[in-house]
């Protein structure tokens, strides 16, 4: 992957912040525009930069700003939940509204329902109106308050609807198909010459955002993973040849199954989209689970359910969902026929217990960690909109909250690298092979 350059860390502004911000006088540690957090942390990353004579690059620090874009009294905000849910939605909801509200006194914040389709005028959704008092409560419940959907809608018409509706900045809260919708929303903003900040949260179980420390809802989703792999531990001690099999969310990514991995070092297999493997042969799946299991009689596995679809997916006729995203086959159930198969030849008895939490892990409530990672990713996106800043979405990243461009965010996704620290460490925890690809078949 190319490094980043300096350059494509310039975040978008809507013009000169002239207000003063209703936060002076509270003895607020405002934020200098000129404060950067580099984007490399590495030495080796950084020496190219520094032997050009050049600043090695950073993204913008989020923040509050001592002038502000916006007039707050005159604002109207928006706000839309889009995708899959996630844990923490409704903190991130939550903390938008009560930032804006009591910190920088915004007295009108519209929330659209039902994701993009929420801003389409022919759903003919209307929005809700959100007060401190709508939202007081919301975080202790999993979901979003304002409902969500996949898939585009008409730009333009979306556009209109802010206009019409006179929102001086939108809050888009998703993952990557919702902030391709923040990339062409502000494209058109600008195309138009309308003064209208769209502001980015970063949502997804996956953790599939780059340059994301990790996303919000993502330690909840590990969190409820690893409550799985615990039970599937106890099935499968609880048989002579027992085999829990686990099969938790990640479509692109195996993050939630690394991290419940590492997180349970009970787990003897861990199987993700970007460590391909073959299921017979000499050094396949099969036969490693065949050796774990004469060794101690008992094995856990996990799945990504978009591990394996090589060998489920048919390429002449991929299918997709709204989003886009390609429709998986249920890797879960394949992979408990084939290892029943593989042991039945054999002549081996094993019992298979197993658990697929499915939507579980994601519709829950966001834990602690989660919650406070929301309150301030809610915090720093009014303070980057109340500042003018567009096109961009708010991060987390060498521990410090960020503004990064919205082109650099939806530029890639996030995955395991299978020569990184991550993958590597779940190969000591694990103690499976690298490599489970068969050289011959039979
Ligand atoms: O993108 C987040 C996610 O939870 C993925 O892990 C999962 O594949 C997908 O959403 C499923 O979402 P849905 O069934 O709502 O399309």
């Amino acid at each position: 992957m190319p490094l980043l350059q300096p350059s494509e860390l310039v975040v978008s502004r809507l013009g000169t912040c002239r207000v003063p911000s209703p936060l002076q006088g509270r003895g607020e540690t405002f934020v200098d525009d000129t404060c950067g957090i580099l984007a490399y942390a590495t030495t080796d990353a950084i020496q190219p930069f520094l032997q050009a004579g050049q600043m090695p690059p950073a993204f913008e620090a989020a923040g509050p700003r001592s002038e502000i874009f916006f007039a707050p009294e005159a604002l109207t905000c928006g706000i839309v939940t889009c995708g899959g849910l996630c844990p923490g939605l409704n903190d991130v909801i939550r903390s938008i509204v009560l930032t804006l509200t009591y910190n920088y006194g915004v007295q009108r914040i519209l929330g659209f329902r039902y994701g993009y389709a929420g801003l389409a005028p022919r759903s003919g959704y209307e929005p809700l109106v959100l007060t401190p008092e709508v939202v007081d409560t919301i975080h202790e419940q999993g979901g979003t308050l304002l409902g969500s959907s996949r898939g585009p809608q008409d730009i333009s018409a979306m556009v209109d609807t802010l206009v019409i509706r006179n929102v001086g900045i939108l809050f888009a809260i998703g993952g990557d198909g919702t902030l391709r919708g923040v990339e062409a929303l502000s494209r058109e903003v600008v195309r138009r010459n309308l003064p209208i900040s769209i502001i980015g949260v970063p949502k997804t179980i996956d953790n599939d955002i780059a340059w994301l420390w990790r996303s919000f809802g993502f330690a909840t989703a590990v969190e409820e993973g690893a409550k799985a792999l615990e039970a599937a531990h106890n099935e499968a001690r609880g048989a002579w040849n027992g085999i829990g099999l686990v099969k938790l969310m990640g479509r692109h990514s195996g993050f939630i199954a690394a991290s419940a991995t590492l997180s349970n070092s009970d787990v003897n297999f861990c199987l993700v989209p970007e460590a391909p493997f073959t299921l017979d042969g000499d050094g396949g799946f099969l036969q490693a689970l065949e050796r774990r299991l004469a060794q101690k009689h008992h094995a856990v596995v996990v799945v990504a359910e978009g591990a394996g679809q090589d060998l489920l997916q048919d390429p002449d006729h991929p299918e997709y969902d709204a989003s886009g995203n390609l429709r998986l086959k249920d890797i879960g159930p394949f992979l408990c026929r084939e290892i029943n198969r593989y042991f039945a030849a054999r002549g081996t008895e094993v019992t298979i217990k197993y658990i697929d939490p499915s939507y579980i892990i994601r519709s829950v409530p966001a834990n602690a960690l989660d919650s406070e990672y929301c309150m301030l990713l809610g915090q720093h996106a009014v303070h980057a909109g109340m500042a003018g800043r567009t096109a961009m979405v708010v991060g987390f990243w060498n521990q410090h909250y960020t503004h990064v461009p919205i082109a650099v965010a939806v530029a890639q996704r996030l995955q395991l690298d299978p020569h990184d620290q991550t993958w590597q460490r779940v190969l000591d925890a694990t103690g499976q092979p690298a490599l489970m690809v068969a050289e011959t078949v039979g």
